[in-house]
């Protein structure tokens, strides 16, 4: 398989930046299709930690293509901060390894304003979001009045563009209270980015037919989790894309075929507010969070923690079409007596094989859990599946059984090579 496709089957945060990575040795070219900075992706490498939010995680290899693809929300301040900071720890950011999508959407200062303002207008009732502006980014690209990269190339076009903008943006901002924007100021603060950020701006399109034709591997990086998808995901605690399989090939353009690899991690964890049947609020989620250092990679707040939800995860193995799944942070768990593992939902007195997508139903859903022993010793930075304890290989085994793919890959530390491979993906 030249293509592959990296997924998150929970709500983000499962490890994928270290997978990606790991995985982008064999690629040519690794393209981000959805979302924008609200992903914090860590890569370790050699004890250097390195923290990506925008920059697909091929970027510290030398001799990949990074691709930031028109599904993509592009905030150019935080594209040239995330730059920076890795130009100074010496990696080399040039057109010639990274291209950004002519048709991308730009996230401009007052989308971010914006999403923290009816934030914090929301009260109780807030998604919790990343207040990065992801949501009103994209609210702008489908009422069609967004920015594009492209259109940064020709000033009067990009004045009229800016008109259009903030004849919407200037009237919801009255009837919110905020104060209104002047086209020139915003003008000019985005001509103050063009000089840097034309230069990467291309046609991706051309650029990936151009790659596919030469047979090279290209890396479809996935960013945020499958239950956080806009369609199919805990609505309306969902972030604003959608991040699935299909989503590839508009968020990408490019159509061919992928195999699709999906990321789990050995518990569950999600950030800001939503439905999460299998959420700890006691000792166990409390140690989960511990062990796994969960907080934020983008806004350092607590991951709510719990045990693995495998009703979920086939839920969204099938609507993805994963052939194979990736376990990390198996080490998180080895501490354990016990470990549950979520097989059914009792909602209302009724019994559930999969979570129903009324969020009346979903926050009333009660977890079934299959039990099994914990393995009481240290899998960090095992890299050999006979390494294993019987007792770490039955809990695989029984994921694998439930879910009903098989896991190809297991990381055991944050670290690039500590990980077991069973399955290379490129070799389906
Ligand atoms: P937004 O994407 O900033 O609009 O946030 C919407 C929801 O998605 C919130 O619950 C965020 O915490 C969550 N979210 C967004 N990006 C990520 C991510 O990369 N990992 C985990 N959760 C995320």
């Amino acid at each position: 398989m030249h293509n592959v496709v990296v997924l998150g089957l929970q709500w983000g945060d499962e490890g994928k930046g270290k997978i990606v990575d790991y995985l982008a040795n064999q690629a040519d070219v690794v393209v981000r299709f959805q979302g924008g900075h609200n992903a914090g992706h860590t890569l370790v490498i050699d004890q250097q930690v390195y923290k990506l939010s925008l920059l697909p995680s091929c970027i510290v290899r030398p001799g990949k293509m990074a691709i930031i693809g028109n599904g993509v929300v592009l905030d150019p301040w935080a594209l040239f901060k995330e730059i920076d900071t890795l130009t100074e720890r010496g990696i080399n950011i040039s057109p010639k390894n990274l291209a950004i999508a002519d048709n991308a959407c730009l996230i401009l200062p007052l989308h971010a304003e914006l999403d923290r303002h009816r934030e914090e207008l929301q009260g109780g009732n807030k998604i919790g979001t990343t207040g990065r502006g992801i949501g009103p980014a994209y609210e702008d690209k489908v009422g069609r009045r967004a920015i594009h990269a492209g259109d940064l190339l020709q000033s009067d076009f990009l004045k009229q563009r800016i008109n259009n903008l903030l004849s919407h943006h200037n009237a919801l901002r009255q009837g919110l209270n905020m104060p209104l924007i002047e086209e020139n100021v915003l003008f000019n603060q985005i001509t103050d980015i063009t000089h840097r950020l034309t230069p990467f701006v291309t046609s991706t399109v051309q650029l990936l037919q151009h790659y596919q034709q030469q047979k090279r591997h290209i890396l479809f990086e996935g960013a945020q989790g499958a239950l956080l998808d806009i369609d199919h995901g805990t609505y309306p605690y969902v972030t604003s894309s959608n991040t699935l399989t299909g989503q590839v090939f508009s968020g990408a353009g490019f159509y061919g075929p992928a195999a699709v690899l999906g990321v789990i991690k050995a518990y569950t964890t999600r950030v800001g507010q939503g439905p999460f049947p299998t959420e700890d609020l006691g000792d166990i989620g409390q140690k989960m969070r511990e062990i796994g250092h969960e907080f934020g990679t983008v806004t350092g707040r607590k991951r709510r923690c719990g045990w693995f939800d495998a009703t979920l995860v086939r839920q969204i193995v099938r609507l993805s079409g994963a052939k194979g799944l990736v376990l990390t942070k198996l080490d998180v768990l080895d501490d354990f007596d016990k470990i549950n593992i979520g097989v059914g939902y009792e909602i209302l007195g009724k019994s559930y094989d999969y979570l129903p997508s009324s969020l009346q139903l979903q926050q009333q859903a009660k977890p079934i859990y299959r039990q099994v022993t914990g393995w009481k010793s240290s899998l960090k930075g095992c890299r050999d599946w006979s390494k294993l304890p019987t007792a770490a290989k039955n809990y695989i085994q029984v994921i694998e059984e439930f879910v009903g793919v098989p896991i190809f890959m297991i990381s055991t530390s944050p670290e690039r090579e500590d990980i077991i491979v069973r399955q290379n993906v490129f070799s389906l």
